[in-house]
């Protein structure tokens, strides 16, 4: 099993102090952020694009997990990889051309990640799962952070183990959406190892700190001592 990794998703933040919500993020100990990128056609919400991933990559040294929830995102993989993504993810569901595009996005030099609604079964995947360094499995529909996670998501998790297991081992296995300290656990057992956590980390009422050492409780791995910020 790999280690799991934590990255919050900035969209939950007070965006009017985001470069002081990453740093409050990033000494807490997190391992990547996430970026949700909107378009308001693929999903029904408009959030930020290129310019707040390039601010993004001058606030942190950490890796950029850019959630592309966009139609034709073939024609924007390699200015979000010239922007700062260390992976770049698609929705099966917004692209003709998965292999061309997800070739592209290894191409211009980063990690490229396919992603599904819960709605899509597994085998939209089947071609395309040898190419990918990340499979997203969305455990809200997307357009929006604070929603309720959907249970239907632990069995298809465990389901996509099996399949990596067999034909991509080292990929990464993500989720995202209403992820909680109440429910992590039983998707790591379920064989996911990569999260996505929104307003689980950037809410009024934890300290960025204190809710990412909720989470590591969670996981059972130790809270990182922060300098709180
Ligand atoms: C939803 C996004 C998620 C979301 C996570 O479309 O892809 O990344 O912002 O936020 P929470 O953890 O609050 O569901
Ligand atoms: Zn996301």
């Amino acid at each position: 099993m790999q280690p799991i990794w934590i990255g919050p998703s900035i969209i939950t933040a007070d965006l009017l102090r985001l470069g002081a919500e990453i740093a409050a993020a990033e000494s807490a100990g997190v391992d990547y952020i996430h970026l949700d990128v909107m378009d308001g056609r693929f999903v029904p919400n408009i959030s930020f694009g290129l310019p707040i991933a390039e601010a993004v990559r001058k606030a942190t040294r950490l890796p950029l997990d850019v959630h592309l929830m966009i139609v034709e995102p073939e024609k924007y993989v390699e200015r979000f990889v010239e922007a700062g993504a260390d992976v770049v993810t698609i929705h099966v569901e917004a692209c003709v051309h998965l292999h061309r595009t997800l070739r592209a996005i290894a191409e211009a030099g980063a990690t490229p990640g396919i992603t599904l609604n819960p709605g899509t079964p597994l085998s939209t995947l089947e071609e395309v799962i040898p190419l990918v360094g990340e499979v997203l499995v969305m455990s809200v529909n997307p357009g929006f952070g604070g929603q309720s996670f959907i249970p239907l998501a632990i069995d298809k998790v465990r389901r996509l183990r099996a399949i990596l297991d067999e034909r991509n081992p080292t990929c990464r296995l993500q989720v995202d959406g209403g992820i909680k300290a109440s429910n992590i656990r039983r998707l790591i057992d379920a064989g996911a190892d990569t999260f996505v956590v929104g307003s689980a980390v950037f809410s009024p009422e934890l300290l960025v700190a204190q809710a990412v050492a909720e989470l590591r409780a969670a996981i059972g791995e130790p809270a990182i001592q922060s300098v709180e910020s």
